[in-house]
């Protein structure tokens, strides 16, 4: 098969990495991809929300099979678009994609369906919102309904900075449209797991748990990121909580999109708080999750490609889909400065020094006369297996310390929670 991927992360840097090994792919595409990707798949130079290249691409280059990863393309309808040209694809159509493209949506389907969330009331008036604030008091999490880069949410301590909150996102226009419409929830409190799950619109097979470290410094303290390292499996997903989330939200809410018309095919991730009232979601996204895919998929033992022909074919019953045991942990190494401004092109040294059982995802390099540079702000996903949590995040952390670049930047506490 000729498959393309679509997007040009770590995370899929790491699906990438997974498909090249089916024996049923003979070729790998990836659009944009990046510096370290290019070593596995040919790179084409298109942006992962350019809808109509990107079927153009596909079609003209007789692609047997699209995974499209990142959230905006499906959003915008990719796999709708792609299927219309005859070419099957992994991931939801745009009408089950809304599950992350409107936190509204997602808010209205929990309470119609039953499935424990964190209270909360939806607000197109600024005024309204305001008032709703001032009335239930801090802490209080606010919330832009559509699409920010993951920086739409505020988990405010106190009410004014909840109303500033506000005031940015309706009045301001802080993130344009996806700001017009606000959903201000209560705050939860306990640890937080991802549950990432293969979905084939009726059948679902949940991966290992993972943990996201979102904050850009140790301890959980500055900024948030696009996430700054993870691991898997969560040791705070005891079986008997993979059993309550399975009957209480993953089956409910697969079940709720195909009574809703909008049957979800691809992979239906699941961020969970463990509340002390029990497993709460706070959020769905319709893709898998970066980085918590690094370390996920480094434990996934069945062909990824099987797995995903199934998911849009509507056969994953009739797949045993196996996980090595033990445990994987990805270290991001981020550009100086990230998530605020930062500098690209530094060159990466050490990259060919790590170990067995380490990979390296590329997420944000470039690749330039057989040399690699940083270009981007999240740079690399250094990923470690070994039979024990421990031990996987000793030699991650190990692989870590043979690679630089100027201003290199990474936390050194991930997996210590
Ligand atoms: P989201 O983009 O929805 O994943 O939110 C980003 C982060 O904000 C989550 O990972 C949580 O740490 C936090 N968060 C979101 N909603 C809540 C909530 N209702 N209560 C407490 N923390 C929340
Ligand atoms: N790691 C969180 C996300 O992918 O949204």
């Amino acid at each position: 098969m000729k498959v393309l991927v679509v997007g040009g992360g770590g995370r899929e840097h790491a699906i990438v990495h997974a498909l090249a090994k089916s024996p049923k792919v003979d070729a790998l595409w990836c659009a944009p991809g990046n510096g370290g990707i290019a070593a596995e798949a040919t790179c084409v130079d298109i942006k992962a929300t350019d809808v109509d290249a990107m079927v153009a691409f596909a079609k003209e280059n007789a692609m047997d099979y699209v995974v499209v990863a990142p959230d905006d393309p499906l959003a915008l309808g990719m796999v709708d678009a792609l299927e219309a040209a005859g070419i099957p694809a992994f991931g939801p159509h745009k009408n089950a994609a809304i599950i992350e493209a409107s936190k509204s949506f997602s808010k209205d389907l929990m309470k119609k369906y039953h499935i424990p969330t964190a209270k909360y009331e939806v607000f197109t008036d600024m005024e309204q919102a305001l008032a709703y604030v001032r009335s239930e008091g801090a802490p209080i999490v606010v919330k832009a309904d559509g699409l920010a880069l993951g920086k739409g949410v505020v988990v405010a301590q106190t009410a004014e900075e909840a109303e500033d909150a506000v005031r940015s996102m309706m009045g301001d226009k802080k993130f344009g449209e996806a700001g017009a419409r606000v959903v201000i929830e209560e705050c939860m409190t306990g640890p937080e797991v991802s549950v990432l799950c293969f979905v084939d619109g009726t059948h679902f097979s949940p991966m290992l748990s993972s943990q996201d470290h979102k904050r850009a410094f140790n301890n959980d303290e500055g900024p948030n990121t696009g996430g700054m390292g993870a691991f898997a499996p969560s040791p705070k997903y005891t079986p008997e909580i993979a059993q309550r989330c399975v009957d209480t939200i993953i089956r409910p809410t697969v079940e709720a999109m195909a009574k809703e018309g909008r049957p979800f095919q691809g992979c239906l991730y699941f961020g969970l708080m463990l509340t002390p009232d029990g497993p709460k979601v706070v959020e769905y996204n319709s893709r898998f999750g970066d980085p918590e895919t690094q370390p996920v998929l480094s434990l996934l033992k069945t062909d990824l490609m099987d797995i995903m022909l199934a998911c849009t074919n509507g056969t994953l019953d009739q797949l045993d889909i196996q996980w090595s045991d033990g445990a994987a942990c990805c270290i991001v190494m981020a550009s100086g400065g990230y998530p605020a401004s930062y500098k690209k092109g530094y060159a990466i040294s050490g990259l060919d020094s790590v170990g067995k059982d380490v990979l390296v995802y590329h997420a944000g390099t470039k690749l330039e006369g057989g040399k690699y540079y940083t270009n981007g702000g999240r740079v690399l996903g250094v990923t470690a297996t070994a039979d024990t949590l421990e031990n996987a995040i000793a030699k991650a952390y190990d692989a870590v310390h043979g690679i630089s670049f100027q201003g290199a930047h990474y936390r050194t506490d991930i997996g210590q929670k």
